[in-house]
């Protein structure tokens, strides 16, 4: 394993590039739910920390923020627009609706029309946009016909409301009927080394030139263990696990952006470089294989 320019003030630039429609995005970006309170609810331990956090992010060059209206709920789309509004141009906020909460680690599906245009009008004025650029169907509900839940998501882009669609927890077939109602630029399931349940997803996304989002990105359980092979590979090169998780996924595919969720500095910059780490072929395999043989 080697580092390309590990000093470098941008480091997100290294991961490339990827085409989210018209828009374009660095690979790898940062997801904003854990600027919250415990269980995903209410405000953070250190909202200050959290604002540095978000500001730190773009100066390292990360321009794709995974929110959602639920995380908090509210917290982190208002935290992104004290931090950031207004926004620097080409930063994609990606936002979602679709789970609603009813206490600290609860969340509940619904996917009935009139709620997700109103948590998509909550989320415009939250966040402080005109047009979200990417606004994601947070969950299925199987209680609502599914064609009434993407229906609802093709008015918002038709009425300009929502630049682009996404989906989050589908599988292929889900993927294949939201696209008949309405283009789809991303998907984003559970994926890690340890976890690839979703790897169907993400070849069918490869596939269709569907952005892969993979959430609980630096999972590698007990594979960082000292002297497993995360930490034989990261202590190698003066990398961290959290490194060697990440550049194992953006060595997985071309659509591959993970957005790695933390609410601290320390640990965003970390991550953040995570994008100048080059895993060598042989390495990648052995990773895969292990990370395989754990699931
Ligand atoms: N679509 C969905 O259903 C769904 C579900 C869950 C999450 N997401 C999205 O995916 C994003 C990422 O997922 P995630 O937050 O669950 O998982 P993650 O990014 O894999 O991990 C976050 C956890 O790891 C810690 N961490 C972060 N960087 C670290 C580092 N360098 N070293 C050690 N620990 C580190 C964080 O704690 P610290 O805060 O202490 O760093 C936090 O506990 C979320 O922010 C959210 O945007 C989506």
């Amino acid at each position: 394993m080697t580092t390309t320019a590990p000093t470098a003030a941008r480091p997100i630039e290294h991961s490339g590039t990827f085409a989210l429609g018209d828009l374009s995005v660095h690979r790898l970006g940062y997801g904003a739910m854990q600027i919250t309170g415990p269980g995903v609810w209410g405000p953070p331990k250190d909202p200050a920390e959290a604002v540095r956090v978000l500001r730190r992010a773009v100066e390292l060059g990360v321009n794709l923020i995974d929110t959602a209206d639920s995380y908090g709920p509210e917290v982190s789309e208002g935290l992104i627009r004290q931090a950031l509004h207004p926004y620097p141009a080409g930063l994609v906020i990606a936002t979602k609706a679709g789970l609603t909460r009813t206490g600290p680690g609860k969340w509940h599906p619904v996917g009935r029309p009139e709620y997700l245009r109103q948590q998509c009008e909550m989320s415009l004025r939250r966040l402080g946009l005109d047009r979200i650029d990417l606004f994601q169907l947070h969950r299925i509900d199987p209680k609502v016909p599914s064609d009434e839940q993407f229906g609802l998501l093709r008015d918002l882009q038709q009425e300009g409301k929502v630049r682009h669609v996404g989906l989050s927890e589908v599988n292929v077939t889900e993927i294949e009927a939201a696209r008949r109602v309405v283009p789809v630029v991303t998907v984003q399931n559970r994926y890690n080394l340890t976890d690839r349940q979703s790897e169907s997803v993400l070849e069918f996304c490869q596939a269709n030139g569907i952005g892969f989002i993979p959430w609980f990105p630096i999972a590698s359980g007990g594979l960082a263990r000292p002297g497993a092979v995360v930490d034989r590979v990261a202590r190698a090169d003066g990398a961290t696990p959290a490194q060697v998780a990440l550049a194992w996924l953006l060595r997985q595919s071309p659509v591959m952006l993970p957005i790695p969720g933390t609410s601290s500095v320390t640990h965003l910059e970390e991550n953040c470089a995570a994008a100048t780490v080059r895993l060598t072929d042989e390495q990648v395999e052995e990773l895969s294989h292990a990370g395989a043989c754990t699931e």
